[in-house]
């Protein structure tokens, strides 16, 4: 029997837990810092209204039409096209390597929030990469383990682990909280960070648009990969959780999954930049040079500006229980992926047993970024499976189903389960608009990373990065090429 949500409610949690991560408070505002504020808006909501709103419709329609994680869903498509499935279920499981990282610096920042002073305060940067990361010079020198980091990382398994080990059903009760609870810190966090001195400033810098940015062809790619990134598209998880519904209202759903998660990214886009516009006052920097600092802009500034607040410590840890908070709901959905596939597939293991190796072997792999290189192979690693990783699969997702399952046949059943009407409008973008796009961002994100080796990385880094790409794409063409045998599970 098919495990189910409770509620069509906790099923919304769930898709918006996931949806909501780090990506939303991190990513979205440093993307915007990197553009000019106001500009990257512009692709980014392009980008959700035209790819993403159309491929969140398509991944819940399919999960719960078909009632399948992603590999037996697209098998029942074609069985040709199976390894679309894997290669779903491969990415996430590369991003959640990683991701669970980013979680293990949280909990270490956490502990640290209640020192009686901020152990980084007048020196977040050195903090971050000396103390915290122990970074080393170059990818190359790898060093060892930093124990710290390590413990972070072995408490974010744990973590993890706990919210999964009896799939939904503890899914569920763990997202009824870790969604909530995000939204009401941000809110506090919000009200502090727009009262503060020259929170206007920042402010400003984030919502002046820069139009001349529109033509640089990057900022494209990055509108689409982010709101792949921040939809939990193409990772199988969508197509997961919506095939434990019977019969929900698709398209509704999906239009409240969708908006609410930009909502929060636009909202904690406040916050972050009438952080950077305080600490732009109290320090005499620009709000621009603040906000470029990729992955440094949630660890090394934020930090910094909630070391500068009155109440450091008590709003210290409420960020950074606002981030773990984030990170653990899209954690374990990327998590509980895998698991459905495996335990769909393997007979009669429990899930308890499968989810904790999964979460095991996830956690040995991860230790990879705890060592004085990591944030450098999270770095390089992130920058291929997100800008190439998923828009490859996306295309792959979206052609399979607007032309091999028939993008009008899902539109008539997502018209069945809705209230409200999908127009015809969907099936085009399915079939024409979608698949054109992400060919093109494809071509120049392939085009640039071979003129331009990413980050000047040496090229065994390079390939490392590439291989998250290149494995799902050679098992996708080896099962189209092979088969399937009735018996065997794959
Ligand atoms: N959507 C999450 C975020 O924005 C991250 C995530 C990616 C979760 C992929 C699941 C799958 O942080």
């Amino acid at each position: 029997m098919r495990d189910r949500w409770s509620s069509t409610t906790l099923f919304i949690f769930a898709a918006v837990g996931s949806a909501v991560g780090l990506g939303n408070i991190w990513r979205f505002p440093y993307l915007a810092g990197k553009y000019g504020g106001g500009s990257f808006l512009i692709p980014y909501l392009i980008c959700l209204i035209v790819i993403g709103i159309p491929l969140l419709l398509m991944e819940f329609a399919i999960g719960q039409k078909l009632q399948k994680g992603a590999i037996d869903a697209f098998k029942t498509v074609n069985h040709r096209l199976r390894g679309i499935g894997f290669a779903s279920i491969f990415s996430g499981f590369v991003v959640v390597v990683y991701y669970a990282a980013v979680m293990a610096w949280t909990i270490v920042y956490l502990v640290q929030s209640f020192s009686p002073q901020l152990p980084w305060a007048g020196q977040a940067k050195d903090y971050f990469f000396g103390n915290v990361l122990q970074l080393s010079d170059g990818i190359g020198a790898i060093g060892g383990i930093n124990w710290v980091v390590f413990a972070g990382l072995a408490v974010a398994w744990i973590l993890i682990y706990f919210s999964v080990w009896k799939g939904v059903k503890s899914a569920e009760k763990v997202v009824a909280i870790t969604m909530p609870l995000p939204m009401i810190l941000l809110v506090i966090l919000f009200f502090r960070a727009i009262t503060l001195e020259g929170a206007l400033t920042g402010i400003l810098a984030y919502i002046t648009p820069n139009f001349s940015a529109l033509l640089d062809t990057q900022i494209w790619i990055d509108a689409a990969s982010q709101i792949f990134f921040t939809l939990s598209l193409a990772f199988g998880i969508m197509i997961a959780y919506a095939s434990y519904n019977e019969k929900e209202d698709i398209r509704k759903t999906g239009y409240v999954t969708a908006l609410s998660n930009s909502l929060i990214s636009i909202f904690s886009g406040f916050v972050v930049f009438a952080v950077l516009g305080y600490m732009a006052t109290q320090t005499g920097a620009l709000v621009s040079d603040l906000s470029t600092s990729g992955p440094g802009l949630a660890f090394v500034v934020f930090p910094e500006a909630l070391s500068l607040m009155p109440w450091a410590n008590f709003f210290a840890v409420l960020f950074f229980l606002t981030l773990l908070s984030l990170g653990i709901d899209s954690a374990f959905s990327l998590v509980e992926a895998v698991n459905t596939t495996i335990f769909d597939r393997s007979n009669g293991t429990s899930k308890s047993v499968i989810a904790f190796l999964v979460c095991f072997v996830a956690f040995l792999l991860g230790i990879l970024f705890t060592t004085n290189a990591g944030l450098y192979f999270l770095d390089v690693i992130d920058h291929y499976v997100v800008n190439t990783g998923l828009i490859l699969v996306g295309l792959l997702q979206v052609l399979a189903i607007g032309w091999i399952y028939g993008a009008d046949k899902l539109r008539a059943y997502i018209n069945a389960t809705s209230k409200g009407r999908l127009g015809k409008w969907w099936t085009y973008s399915i079939k024409y608009v979608i698949p054109i796009i992400l060919t093109v961002l494809l071509f120049i994100q392939i085009k640039t990373d071979i003129m331009v080796p990413y980050e000047g990385y040496p090229m065994w880094a390079q390939a490392l990065g590439a291989a998250t790409v290149l494995v799902p794409l050679v098992v996708v063409a080896v099962l189209a090429l092979v088969p399937v045998d009735t018996k065997a599970k794959l």
